[in-house]
């Protein structure tokens, strides 16, 4: 037995890689939870295929995606211990950490266009909101788009009363569970695998999501009508974890940034065609019928979720709102 150790223990000294020898490549799991043909799906890839091809196969990039590996709660606490190495949660999804900030973007009607977005996460509030990552193990690298969000139910929604009394459900985001509050709606947490079957068998009676979520979930086919509001926003933070990122070898973790930045780009010019092309799709199959809300229930609506402003200050920072908003709306088109 003693012997057999020994000649296992030296194969393994003689197996070791040398200098002339092909070292076994740094692998990064890329976890997440939406469909791979969607905007966060398809970024995933792109960066898979930059990074593998900008370190010539030393970096091996395994993406993961529909909650195959990490439903959403759970994802985070991956990556923190280092089962995974690099996510792109929602901005709702960070507050269970402890980072309250990045649900500043789920206030409603705070970001008039994708354009108005792009100020404030790539200007000075961006930038400063993804080093609150790092006390959490983290490092923020990119803010990639999903789009703008639809609310559906199995009833028309047109005004703020059409909400009394349903159960929605919500990403973990005390702003969302406000928003719903104000509309006399039952908010209820679940992760995004559990939301299709909940539709389906009525433990939930509505959701808010993008066109691009709905339509690669198949939300469309178990909601009866889809109110296009545009109301709110979902986006990306993409985060690795920080050991990992800070112990590669410099010009490695240099040649990932460069794959990170062109795959942002990449993700954030396609996620609005997306976001059309799915939205077209769910018109075209027709199991949804969608309303385009008057310019007064747009009014009322705004109007009966105004008090988040003030509401949600003391949990996200009164600072931080009147900044976004500011630079969002100072934004041109
Ligand atoms: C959701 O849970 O609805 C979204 O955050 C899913 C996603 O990652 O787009």
């Amino acid at each position: 037995m003693r012997k057999m150790l020994f000649a296992i223990a030296a194969a393994a000294i003689f197996a070791a890689p040398s200098a002339g020898m092909a070292q076994a490549p740094i692998i990064i799991k890329f976890s997440h939870v939406v469909a791979p043909n969607t905007p966060k799906g398809k970024g995933s890839e792109k960066f898979k295929e930059l990074a593998e091809k900008y370190t010539n196969g030393k970096v091996k990039v395994e993406v993961y995606p529909n909650s195959t590996l990490y439903k959403d709660k759970e994802e985070l606490e991956a990556l923190q211990l280092g089962a995974v190495q690099m996510l792109a949660p929602s901005n709702s999804k960070f507050g269970p950490i402890g980072i309250k900030d990045f649900e500043v973007f789920d206030l409603p009607f705070l970001l008039p266009s994708l354009a108005s977005l792009r100020k404030v996460t790539e200007g000075p509030i961006g930038k400063k909101m993804l080093t609150l990552l790092n006390a959490k193990g983290m490092i923020g690298l990119a803010y990639w788009d999903n789009g703008f969000k639809q609310m559906s139910a199995n009833k028309p929604l047109h005004m703020p009363e059409d909400y009394k009394g349903l159960k929605f459900r919500i990403q973990s985001s005390k702003v969302l569970e406000a928003q719903f509050r104000l509309l006399g709606a039952t908010p209820q947490v679940m992760a995004f695998s559990e939301v299709y079957q909940a539709l389906q068998t009525g433990v939930v009676d509505g959701q808010e999501n993008t066109p691009a979520n709905m339509y690669t979930q198949k939300m469309d086919e178990v909601q009866k009508y889809t109110t296009l509001t545009n109301h709110g926003y979902i986006g990306y933070v993409v985060v690795v974890n920080k050991k990992f990122w800070e112990g590669l070898p410099a010009d490695i973790r240099g040649q990932l940034e460069k794959a990170m930045a062109e795959s942002t780009a990449y993700a954030n010019t396609i996620s609005a065609q997306e976001n059309d092309d799915a939205l077209a799709a769910m018109k075209k199959s027709g199991k949804t019928t969608f309303i385009v809300p008057t310019a007064a229930e747009m009014a009322a609506m705004q109007k009966v979720m105004e008090p988040l402003y003030n509401d949600m200050a003391s949990r996200v920072g009164k600072q931080l709102i009147e900044d976004v908003r500011r630079t969002a709306q100072g934004a041109t088109n």
